[in-house]
């Protein structure tokens, strides 16, 4: 979708959709006032009006949103109105919408542009590739929205343009999750990496399976050795040659099916565990927006990708593994894989001697329990580092809410045999599993988002959320790269 923002007037400038995006408590433009009984419409979050004021102005149709108090607004309030006014615009068949503010809204002007353009290009978003026949509903697009200013229209522009950016780069996240598991293997991530390296002018390196055996990369190896679909290990640089700015390592959880192996998921649990590799997209979507960004960092993306079966081939419960690090693993369960190729992963990015570790992972069931969708789950070993990613968090709308990761924890993976075990029981699962993580970064910065609540959403909460893939991670790293930057 292509956006625009202009100075002018919504309600003089011809349109198939003005939307007004109202404050609680503010008045209406007297030519509105007269179109609506005045109770029916107070702004309150959430609120929607759809008037035909029949030549009375010029668009053709007016929808009223609610945005809610002034004292409650958010950048997420704007985000989430702009996704209700394209998915009006989708409904109704207008291929252009106009959207205009009204109230004094105490938020920066590019803060708002980048808010209102991420909204309006995600909440456009449909993933239709595996559809055979498409109806005359499905194949309309909406094709383009104006964002229309009163004032500080240059400074709106350059926010909606990095909003559209991250947009972008949110939909490519998505994609990938989306994409069902047969047909993203672990070999198709590796080539989805290369092709955007080439796109963007990434240094991309593809370990395939005969190097991870060279390598020694006994992490990944194990939870891909039951699988025809042999794993790979993915790294993908940005700013290579750049010195004097800081290195960020982002390691992201690339399972692109989880079974459970031989501890295999009832079948209830195994459906969407396509969007196992969810960490592993929001690496490649952030990049994404890094690079088009050009943002002047060093950033380096690393995926340890695998599918997760049983078989005769399958590691098992009671195997030991030596990681790359050449600590070894007690397996207790094999469906606690994701932090078993995530050691490799962790361990690796040291080499680039990293500012910080940052880790996202659909990593455990805990999480969606103890916060459903409506936060990442956050430990850490550098509170800096996890201050600065909560104010991300609050900036993007992706909040973040951390639990403590204490040497009590550790205590709860020793193993008897081998250096950890890879589960530490029911309690704590989120943290304990964060714990294990922990064993694999050295003295770096690190810090683990855990994802498993928030990646997928059978059924959304938010206008600019689709069923399946959200694409988390994209907004919330993309907010603190940009403040690496500053
Ligand atoms: N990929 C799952 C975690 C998950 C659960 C992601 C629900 C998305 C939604 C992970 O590999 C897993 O299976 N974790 C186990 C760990 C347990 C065996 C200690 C879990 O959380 O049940
Ligand atoms: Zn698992
Ligand atoms: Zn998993």
């Amino acid at each position: 979708m292509e956006i625009v923002v202009t100075s002018a007037d919504l309600l003089r400038e011809p349109s198939d959709l003005a939307v007004l995006a109202c404050l609680e408590h503010t008045p209406l433009p007297a030519e509105l006032a007269t179109l609506i009984e005045g109770a029916d419409f107070s702004g309150k979050a959430r609120q929607q009006r759809l008037l035909y004021p029949r030549g009375m102005v010029a668009p053709k149709r007016v929808l009223l949103l609610g945005l809610g108090t002034a004292e409650k607004l958010t950048a997420d309030s704007l985000r989430q109105a702009a996704a209700t006014a394209t998915r009006q615009a989708q409904e109704l068949q207008v291929d252009r919408l106009s959207v205009g503010l009204n109230g004094d809204l105490a938020l920066a002007p590019t803060l708002i542009g980048q808010a209102l353009a991420e909204g309006l290009a995600l909440g456009a978003y449909r993933f239709q590739r595996y559809r055979s026949e498409l109806s005359a509903e499905q194949k309309f697009a909406v094709a383009g929205a104006t964002i229309v200013a009163t004032a500080n229209a240059e400074a709106l522009q350059a926010g909606a343009t990095i909003g559209q950016t991250i947009a972008r780069g949110v939909t490519y996240a998505r994609d990938l999750v989306n994409t069902p598991p047969n047909d993203l293997p672990p070999a198709a991530l590796g080539e989805a990496a290369i092709a955007m390296g080439q796109r963007l002018g990434l240094t991309v390196t593809v370990l395939d399976k005969a190097q991870l055996i060279a390598g020694g990369f006994g992490g990944v190896l194990a939870v891909g050795q039951g699988s025809a679909n042999e794993p790979r290990f993915i790294v993908m640089e940005y700013g290579t040659a750049r010195e004097g700015t800081a290195t960020i390592c982002l390691v992201g959880k690339g399972l692109t099916f989880d079974s459970g192996g031989l501890s295999i998921k009832p079948a209830d649990a195994m459906t969407t565990m396509k969007s196992d590799m969810s960490g592993a997209a929001a690496v490649f979507g952030t990049l994404q927006v890094v690079a088009e960004l050009q943002l002047p960092l060093h950033v380096v993306g690393i995926v340890p990708a695998a599918e997760n079966m049983p078989s005769s081939t399958a590691f098992r419960p009671d195997d030991v593994i030596t990681t790359l690090s050449g600590k070894t693993v007690e397996v207790i369960n094999t469906d606690a894989e994701g932090r078993i190729v995530l050691a490799d992963g962790l361990h690796y990015a040291q080499r680039y001697r990293p500012a910080a570790i940052i880790e996202l992972s659909t990593l455990t069931g805990a999480i969606v329990i103890a916060l459903g969708a409506h936060a990442i789950g956050m430990m850490g070993t550098s509170q800096e580092l996890a201050d600065r990613i909560s104010r991300a968090g609050e900036a993007s709308g992706e909040r973040v809410w951390q639990l403590p990761l204490w040497d009590e924890y550790r205590e709860m993976i020793k193993s008897e045999i081998a250096d950890m075990k890879n589960i530490g029981g029911r309690p704590a699962g989120s943290i304990t599993a964060a714990a294990f993580l922990a064993n694999f970064v050295g003295d770096y910065p690190f810090v683990h988002l855990d994802i498993a609540g928030t990646a997928f959403a059978e059924k959304p909460t938010k206008p600019y959320d689709t069923p399946g893939a959200t694409g988390v991670g994209v907004r919330l790293l993309s907010a603190l790269l940009r403040s690496y930057a500053e």
